[in-house]
């Protein structure tokens, strides 16, 4: 089976060299920015110059990329790989986009005989390394199973939510919760601690109690050291607060907090917080509200 996997972000590279570790000389990658195949390439990947031509002799492409507009751009812009792929190959999807988004991409690809899932991830670089990702999968069982044992390679479980989009409507919920529960936390510490009381004990009472979300847990690090090194870039979540706004928008559903959020993500990342981790989100309000 040959494999095509493009976009080597933090997220993409570390997949990729999971699929490679097991199927050495049968990858191909590609990256819009040169130079992140290196270390792929090393470990036996064929790089590819552009989308298309690394969609020629797939069986089945992968993309991790990090928005709708960038899906789209590398599906279908002037070096696209849609119109290179052969029928019957099957795309999958990993990147976070919205589930109206997801369905086009699938009539797509079904226009030209392509089979398509959409299979974004919960867990971040860490679990992307240790292939202890959670893929949310939308399409046909039949398409699943095919690729079923290539996303064992990258994960600890694999759920598959329901038809095409249903992935992607799973993810979007995900995050946005996400988003909110760090910034739930976020205002916590930043009024205790302007009450007196030491950060130490905010982070003990809090962490692994009934009142925060385990997520601001998993951040604990990085709040206490101040060094927000993106695991999940702030832009990205902002991005997906958005994806669930306009998700919603389309459903005619409220979501108050979701674009209170979102908007206060946005803020950050104009202020200097967008490449860094989305708990950073904590330090910029810290250094605006008190
Ligand atoms: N990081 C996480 O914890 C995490 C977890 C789950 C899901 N996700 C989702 O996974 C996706 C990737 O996230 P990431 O953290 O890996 O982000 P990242 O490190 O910023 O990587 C983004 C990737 O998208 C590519 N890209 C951006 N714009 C493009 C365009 N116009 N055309 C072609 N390629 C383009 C980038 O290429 P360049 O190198 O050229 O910029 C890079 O390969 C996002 O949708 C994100 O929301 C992330």
């Amino acid at each position: 089976m040959k494999i095509a996997f493009l976009g080597l972000g933090i997220m993409g590279s570390r997949m990729a060299a999971n699929i490679i570790h097991a199927h050495p000389g049968d990858v191909t990658v590609w990256n819009r920015t040169s130079g992140k195949a290196d270390d792929l390439v090393s470990a036996g990947a064929r790089e590819a110059k552009t989308p298309k031509e690394a969609a020629q002799d797939a069986d089945v492409l992968w993309t991790m990329l990090s928005t709708p507009e960038a899906v789209e751009e590398t599906a279908l812009g002037t070096h696209g790989f849609l119109d290179s792929l052969k029928k019957g190959a099957l795309w999958v999807d990993s990147s976070t986009v919205d589930p109206s988004f997801t369905r086009r991409m699938a009539e797509e690809t079904a226009r030209r005989g392509i089979r398509f899932l959409d299979a974004p991830v919960t867990g971040s670089k860490e679990a992307a390394q240790k292939a202890q990702l959670v893929f949310l999968v939308g399409g046909s069982e039949a398409d699943l199973n095919a690729v079923r044992p290539l996303m064992e390679h990258m994960s600890r479980a694999i759920t598959h939510v329901g038809d095409v989009g249903m992935g992607s409507s799973l993810k979007v919920v995900n995050n946005m919760m996400a988003g909110i529960a760090l910034l739930a936390f976020s205002e916590g510490l930043i009024l205790g601690e302007s009450l007196g009381i030491d950060r130490q004990r905010l982070f003990d009472i809090f962490i692994g109690g009934p009142i925060i979300a385990p997520i601001a847990g998993m951040k604990r690090a990085k709040l206490e050291s101040g060094n927000f090194e993106a695991d999940f870039p702030l832009q990205w979540m902002q991005k997906d607060l958005h994806l669930a706004a306009q998700t919603a928008y389309e459903k005619g559903v409220a979501l108050p907090v979701a674009n209170t959020a979102k908007e206060i993500y946005l803020l950050a990342a104009r202020y200097g917080f967008a490449e860094l981790d989305f708990s950073s989100v904590y330090d910029f309000l810290r250094k605006n509200s008190v």
